[in-house]
């Protein structure tokens, strides 16, 4: 047993004893042993929600064979899960409701500790079972959720039920009607994880740099804390092994300091990754991380002390045929795209996207925005609500918070900044960001205010002094005023800075006329043309994601040109390029050029 340094004897000695905090903290997955529950599922749809599930509570032994069952746990429609269910049982293409899932998996689970079911993003809410046992409930479409199954795993044959649901409601996040298709399913991997009796349930490794100095900053939370066990981090490339303090509540902390030249930052020319490992006890986990520093300061968004300009895109998370459940081809593609319209920079809207977007993003060195569904009309009144905003800004952080690509975390999306309501809850939610990772900026998208028939157009949102970037949504030349309008935005260099985080028009990819004809291809890349002239002059725009990437699926677009598709994309749902592609492409390879003369 190594020699306890002093420091972390005291702390042991005199740490806080009483009852720990519940852990509000997710499970991470890592590299950790897992068994992945993928694959076929039987499905069952439940319109009427009449199902009493008591089958669920009766093991296969014990139901009462013969009887006619009008829902057979042990047979439905069989799918392959990671799935939205439209997508691969058309006759439920609109469906909206309860749809129960059910895995029968076997296991013999040889090893000693512990082992827990991990869902990683079920839309909307869900209810899971395990061999008749309720495990519990989860809200929330886009973010990993795990139950301990220790005891209620069998050896051998097991039953495992999600019931999903994914009515819409005013008072959930995202609200009743949005601009997307509420695709339902579980759309992404379950998996059983195995970990020891005693383990590490997440870490966080924040860096910062001074004229010499990279100081890193590591928190890490454990399960089952036992007295005697020491949490190690280790990062081999820098010939670098710490024992971290432990700090009470089963929290340990630590920070040390490199001289800069020993560390190679990471950054959107040279997204240099280290091998990182945490061990506790028979625990370890291992990682891939980037260690970079962003900050605001002076009206300017400063990546290593260095000011960038995010040349971005908005983009859903979607493919055709799947829905959300995007395997990694879909996400290697999204990137072979960015890279073709020269980016740096991504909002992944309007919910967290797959976790493998922003691991993908920190290899490729493209920045990231990532945000909940508070869209729109959010019930910012209700305090169950702002509750469920904080759970869903809490799994999102949680579960990103060590990629160095995610430089953003936003809170909202176009809300009404007249709104009391809102404008108590939205500072709230920003200080809440601040507490989870005050290593990154937060931002939101909103309105831009206008007077005099567009003569000025500025900002007047009370929310802008709880951000550190605020986002702007504006579509001059598409739903009011003229595409370059923004050239009367009445700016402040030295304020907060902006991004343009939506803007555009709509085209039918390959309808072709005069550039005053909507829908055409012309019209949209007019749009553009003139956007970019005016944004281009204002210097407190640092940034911009035009919306959007792709067309996608939404029930609120049904005329002749979009029947059932948002056709603001600067590629249709089938990547091919409109007009417009080529115009962002070409203006943000002119502002790469501008950097690399300086
Ligand atoms: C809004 C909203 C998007 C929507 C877009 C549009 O700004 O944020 O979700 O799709 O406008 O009208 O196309």
């Amino acid at each position: 047993m190594k020699a306890i340094k002093l420091q972390q004897f005291l702390s042991r000695k005199f740490k806080n004893s009483g009852k720990e905090k519940a852990i509000t903290m997710i499970l991470s997955r890592y590299n950790r042993e897992s068994k992945c529950l993928d694959g076929t599922w039987e499905l069952i749809p439940d319109p009427y929600e009449s199902f009493d599930g008591q089958e669920i509570y009766k093991p296969k032994k014990e139901r009462e064979y013969g009887r006619p069952l009008d829902f057979n746990l042990d047979n439905g429609y069989s799918v392959d899960i990671p799935a939205s269910w439209g997508e691969v049982l058309n006759e439920f293409l609109y469906y909206e409701g309860w749809m129960w899932h059910t895995k029968k998996f076997s296991w013999h689970g040889e090893r000693e500790g512990r082992v827990f079911l991990r869902l990683s993003g079920v839309n909307y809410k869900s209810q899971v079972w395990l061999n008749g046992e309720k495990l519990g409930s989860h809200e929330g479409g886009f973010t990993p959720f795990t139950f301990e199954v220790t005891e209620s795993l069998e050896q051998g044959d097991n039953l495992l039920v999600v019931l999903v649901d994914n009515k819409r409601h005013e008072d959930y996040i995202p609200e009743l009607r949005t601009d997307w298709y509420n695709f339902g399913g579980i759309h992404r991997s379950v998996e059983l994880i195995s970990v020891p009796e005693s383990f590490i349930r997440n870490y966080k490794l924040e860096t910062s740099l001074s004229e010499d100095q990279v100081k890193f900053s590591i928190r890490a939370w454990v399960d089952g804390f036992e007295e005697e066990k020491v949490l190690e981090l280790k990062i081999p490339e820098l010939g670098l092994e710490e024992e971290l303090n432990s700090v009470g509540n089963s929290e340990f902390y630590s920070e040390f300091t490199l001289p800069r030249e020993r560390v190679e930052l990471w950054s959107t020319d040279n997204p240099k990754l280290y091998d990182v490992s945490l061990s506790y006890g028979e625990d370890s986990i291992d990682d891939r991380v980037g260690f970079r520093e962003v900050e605001v300061e002076d009206g300017e968004i400063l990546l290593n002390g260095e000011s960038i300009w995010l040349r971005g895109i908005s983009m859903h998370e979607e493919e055709v045929g799947k829905g959300r459940a995007l395997d990694s081809t879909d996400v290697e593609k999204r990137f072979e795209r960015l890279r073709e319209l020269n980016c740096n920079f991504a909002r992944l809207a309007h919910y967290p996207h797959t976790p493998e977007m922003a691991q993908k993003a920190d290899e490729e060195g493209i920045l990231l925005w990532e945000e909940v569904p508070a869209w729109q009309d959010i019930s910012f009144e209700k305090e169950e609500v702002r509750d469920l905003h904080k759970q869903q800004l809490r799994e999102m952080i949680q579960r990103d918070w060590n990629r160095a690509s995610v430089i953003l975390w936003s809170i909202a999306n176009e809300t009404d900044h007249t709104d009391e309501d809102r404008n108590e809850a939205l500072p709230e939610m920003a200080d809440y960001v601040k507490e989870l990772d005050s290593s990154r900026l937060v931002t939101a998208a909103c309105f831009i205010d206008e007077e005099d028939d567009r003569e000025r157009i500025y900002i007047d949102d009370p929310l802008e002094e709880s951000l550190d970037v605020i986002g702007i949504n504006e579509y001059y030349g598409w739903y009011y005023g003229d595409a370059d309008d923004m050239k009367n935005f009445d700016e402040d260099p030295n304020s907060t800075p902006v991004i343009i985080s939506e803007t555009g028009g709509g085209a039918k990819w390959g309808l072709h006329s005069s550039e005053d004809e909507t829908w055409t291809e012309e019209y949209q890349n007019d749009i553009y043309k003139k956007q970019i002239e005016a944004l281009k002059q204002k210097s407190q725009i640092k940034g911009m994601s035009p919306w959007i990437f792709f067309d996608f699926r939404t029930p609120r677009r049904m005329n002749e040109y979009q029947r059932g598709y948002n056709r603001k994309g600067l590629m249709d749902e089938t990547g091919r390029k409109k007009q417009a592609f080529y115009t962002l492409k070409k203006f943000y390879r002119e502002k790469q050029e501008q950097v690399q003369c300086h």
